[in-house]
C-alpha cells in the first residue's frame, strides 16, 4: 500500500488514426477486434458465414446487425470499461432488453416504462440495460434528450435562485419551451421523457406518478429531519451516453445499477451547486457554523448520508454506502486480474465523495486507458 497519495492524471484517449481508411472499413476492423475478444473470452467460434455476413451487411447498408450474444456481452463490456464506475463487480449481472425492432416513439416510451418497472422490482434493484436500434452512419441516431430516465425538475426564479434540482434548470427551461406543462414548482418534480427518432422532432412523455419508486427521507436519530421533506429516487438511470460495440454506435441505450449512498447524499443533496442542504441541516442540527474549522459541514454530510441509507433500507429499498462498494470493487480488481486483466479506473471518480482515504482505491493507482465496447458522452441535441 502506498503511504504518500499517488493521483492518477486523467490521460486522453488519442483515437487511432483512421483517416487513410473508409467508414466501412474501419467498421470492418472494429467489428473483428471486437469478435475476437468475444472468442476468447466466451469462446464463441465465429464462423466463416459470420464475418462473410457482417461484410455483406456493411457494404450493403453500411452498417451491420450484432447477434444477441454479441449484443449482450458488448453492454456487459461497456460497463465493466466504464473506468468512472465502482459498481462493476457485478458486470455479468446486466440484464440486456433487446428493445432494437422498435421504430416509433411511442414504442420507445413503452419500452422505457417497462425498464423503469423491470429494473426497480419494487426495491430489488436489478441491473438493466434497454438497447435501441443502432444509429446509421452520418444519420441521427434515435435520442433519448433527458440525462436520466427519473430527475427532478430545477426551476429558476427571478432572483436567480433555483427550485429543485439546479443540474436539470437548463433541461427543464427547454421542455417548457417544447410545451411541457407538467411543471407544479415543487422541489421533486419528475421531469417528461424527451424521445427523438432519427429525421423526427423531440417528443414529450410525462412519467405516471406510480411508475417511480421514490424514497421519503428520515434520520435514525433526528426526529426534525423528516419535516425538511427531501425525498429520493430510487432508480440511477444513465439516459444520454452512446454506447460502441464492434463499431456500432448505440445512441440510445439507457442503463441502470443501483445507488451508492453517498451520490445521493453526498452529492445531490449536498453539492452547493445541487440542493445545497448542509446548511439546513447544520442549523437543525444547532452546529457553529460560523467557522469552517468546527467542520460543521462535515458532521452535517454524515448525518445526510446516515438519512439516505437508513431511509433506503426502511422501505425495502437496495443502496450500497461507499465501504462495502469498495470492498467489491477491489474483489473485482482481483477477480480481473486472475482472468489476466488489468482493470483500468478513473480515480477521481471511484474515490467515494465521503471519507475518501478510508476507501482502499484511495491508496492505489489505475490507468485510464479507454477500451472498447464503451460508453461515451454525446453531445446534447437541444445544444447543437
Ligand atoms: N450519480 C448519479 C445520480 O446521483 C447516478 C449515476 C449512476 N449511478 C449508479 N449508482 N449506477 O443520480
Amino acid at each position: 500500500m502506498n503511504v504518500t497519495q499517488t493521483y492518477v492524471i486523467p490521460t486522453k484517449t488519442v483515437e487511432r488514426q483512421t483517416a487513410p481508411l473508409s467508414n466501412t472499413q474501419t467498421l470492418l476492423m472494429e467489428a473483428e477486434k471486437y469478435l475476437s475478444v468475444l472468442e476468447q473470452e466466451q469462446g464463441t467460434t465465429i464462423t466463416m458465414e459470420r464475418c462473410a455476413a457482417i461484410r455483406a451487411d456493411l457494404e450493403q447498408y453500411g452498417t451491420y446487425w450484432h447477434t444477441r450474444e454479441e449484443l449482450v456481452y458488448g453492454a456487459q463490456l461497456s460497463w465493466r470499461n466504464s473506468n468512472r464506475c465502482v459498481g462493476r463487480l457485478h458486470w455479468q449481472s446486466l440484464h440486456v432488453q433487446d428493445c432494437r425492432h422498435i421504430l416509433t416513439a411511442e414504442g420507445v416510451f413503452q419500452a422505457l416504462l417497462e425498464h423503469i418497472n423491470y429494473a426497480t422490482n419494487g426495491g430489488k434493484i436489478r441491473s438493466t440495460m434497454t438497447v435501441f436500434a443502432p444509429q446509421i452512419p452520418r444519420q441521427p441516431g434515435i435520442r433519448i434528450w433527458n440525462s436520466q430516465l427519473i430527475r427532478y425538475a430545477g426551476y429558476r426564479q427571478p432572483d436567480g435562485s433555483i427550485i429543485g434540482d439546479p443540474m436539470q434548470a437548463d433541461f427543464t427551461e427547454m421542455v417548457r419551451r417544447l410545451g411541457w406543462r407538467g411543471a407544479k414548482g415543487t422541489p421533486f418534480d419528475v421531469l417528461p421523457l424527451v424521445i427523438q427518432m432519427p429525421h423526427q422532432a423531440p417528443r414529450l412523455f410525462e412519467l405516471p406518478q406510480q411508475a417511480i419508486l421514490e424514497v421519503p427521507l428520515e434520520h435514525p436519530d433526528f426526529p426534525w429531519f423528516a419535516e425538511l421533506g427531501l425525498k429520493w429516487h430510487a432508480l440511477p438511470a444513465v439516459s444520454n451516453m452512446r454506447m460502441e460495440i464492434g463499431g456500432v454506435s448505440y445512441t440510445a441505450a439507457p442503463f441502470n445499477g443501483w445507488y451508492m449512498g453517498a451520490e445521493i447524499g453526498a452529492r445531490n443533496l449536498g453539492d452547493s451547486s445541487r440542493y445545497n442542504m448542509l446548511p439546513v441541516v447544520a442549523e437543525h442540527m444547532g452546529l457553529k457554523t460560523k467557522s469552517d474549522r468546527t467542520l460543521w459541514k462535515d458532521l452535517a454530510l454524515v448525518e445526510l448520508n446516515r438519512a439516505v441509507l437508513s431511509s433506503f433500507a426502511k422501505h425495502g429499498i437496495v443502496i450500497v454506502d461507499h465501504r462495502p462498494v469498495s470492498k467489491q470493487f477491489l474483489l473485482h480488481e482481483q477477480r480481473e486480474q486472475s482472468c489476466g486483466r488489468e482493470t483500468t479506473a478513473d480515480w477521481a471518480w471511484l474515490v467515494p465523495p465521503i471519507s475518501g482515504s478510508q476507501c482502499p482505491m484511495f491508496h492505489r493507482n489505475y490507468h485510464n486507458d479507454v477500451h472498447k465496447p464503451n460508453f461515451f458522452y454525446q453531445d446534447d441535441p437541444w445544444s447543437r
